[in-house]
């Protein structure tokens, strides 16, 4: 158990806090989800409550040691301003004098965030003088920018070389949900993959197998498992060169007596296009068309394995939920998950991003703020964001 927020005095002192506000913004830099500032107000709110100076401090994007106008974190300070109800005061840079000078004057309960992290190299190289350069401002820091504990930064592992360093609410309820899930599941246990790629899962299926009961596989790596069983998945998206990667998964879940469960019908079509015709097929798929969601087939059969469970974690849509027309078996889905009485986390990312578009975040029981942190939770490591934090 790692110390909290709440295991340390905080009045009057500078927090210097690193959060994940790398939200996603339109062509006209609007914040299109804020869900990962609204996931740190909790404990946004105690520092600022206990009286202490808050220091704010994320990445935004990957503009790779530069400095792009593309990538400033003022949206975010705008968007802050407004959920806090406080001013947030915007530094033009994250380290350097005249930020200490701004860190310095700050009366208790006031609100400061520095620009990217990463218009700095030394972010995301480590870098120890940068990560000093950080620690200048703040007595304490808390981490609570889930969404990037697995990187090794200067802004999530160097800093604490210099200073005590906690975990947030955010954290602390991210992983106690993933500890749950991987090491005390409430069984049945029902893991749903999707997504596009088997391989960015591979550590994450072998780490699981022997947790869960059923295997209830979506989206374009379907066709992957598909086509290794000798189906004919027409033109759909597969990694061939992953088929022994497969048929290993395969033989492992058969031995473990995990359930595998694969679309059995298909929504197809020949392009990825607006409007483009489509039609539902069961079994193969012809030549010159492309798989792009589960049937109502496999809808159903995707929520009779689901039905009885008692843990569910999702990670990966079931088809091309961008697209409206291939939407509907990730729909589907998740209406029925949030009618059954289940503990539900989802992973971060695009998962993430379906749910809270449909409209269904507060049905389940976690939406994670992590996209890659919340594969590695559950592939069993221990983040390097996350180690270097005190014990209780
Ligand atoms: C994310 O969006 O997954 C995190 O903010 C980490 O970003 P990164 O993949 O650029 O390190």
């Amino acid at each position: 158990m790692k110390k909290t927020v709440k295991d340390i005095p905080l009045k009057g002192k500078r927090v210097l806090m690193r959060v994940d506000f790398n939200v996603p913004q339109n062509d006209k830099g609007e914040i299109t989800d804020d869900s990962r500032i609204k996931g740190a107000l909790p404990t946004i709110n105690y520092v600022l409550g206990q009286g202490a100076k808050l220091v704010l401090m994320s990445h935004l994007g990957r503009p790779d040691g530069q400095i792009m106008p593309e990538f400033t974190l003022k949206p975010v300070a705008e968007r802050l301003t407004v959920l806090t109800g406080k001013k947030v005061v915007m530094t033009n840079d994250c380290i350097g004098h005249e930020v200490e000078n701004v860190v310095n004057k700050m009366k208790e309960g006031e609100v400061v965030l520095l620009e990217n992290l990463r218009f700095h190299k030394g972010e995301t190289k480590n870098d120890k003088e940068f990560a000093k350069s950080l620690s200048k401002l703040g007595d304490i820091f808390v981490e609570d920018a889930f969404g990037t504990c697995h990187r090794a930064h200067a802004s999530t592992a160097g800093v604490t070389e210099y200073l005590p360093g906690v975990a947030g609410f955010l954290v602390e309820k991210e992983i106690e949900y993933f500890d749950k899930v991987t090491r005390t599941p409430e069984k049945p246990f029902s893991l749903i993959l999707g997504g596009s790629k088997v391989s960015d899962k591979i550590l994450m299926i072998e780490n699981m197998l022997g947790k869960i009961d059923n295997l209830i596989i979506g989206g374009a790596m379907a066709y992957t498992f598909l086509k290794a069983m000798g189906k004919n998945v027409g033109n759909s998206k597969v990694e061939n060169d992953k088929m022994d990667v497969v048929n290993k998964i395969l033989s492992s879940a058969k031995q473990k007596n995990v359930k595998i469960y694969l679309p059995i019908d298909h929504v197809i079509a020949k392009e990825i296009k607006d409007g483009v015709e489509t039609k539902t097929v069961k079994d193969a798929i012809p030549e010159g068309w492309l798989g792009l969601d589960i049937g109502i087939e496999t809808i159903a059969l995707f929520k009779d394995a689901l039905k009885n469970s008692k843990t569910i974690v999702w990670n990966g849509p079931l088809g091309l939920f961008e697209k409206k027309q291939f939407a509907v078996g990730t729909l589907e889905v998740a209406k029925f998950i949030s009618t059954i009485k289940t503990i539900s986390v989802i992973g971060g990312g695009d998962t993430a991003a379906a749910i809270i578009g449909m409209g269904l975040s507060d049905k389940m029981s976690h939406i994670s703020t992590g996209g890659g942190a919340s594969l590695e939770c559950l592939e069993g490591k221990e983040m390097p964001g996350i180690k270097v934090l005190q014990d209780k």
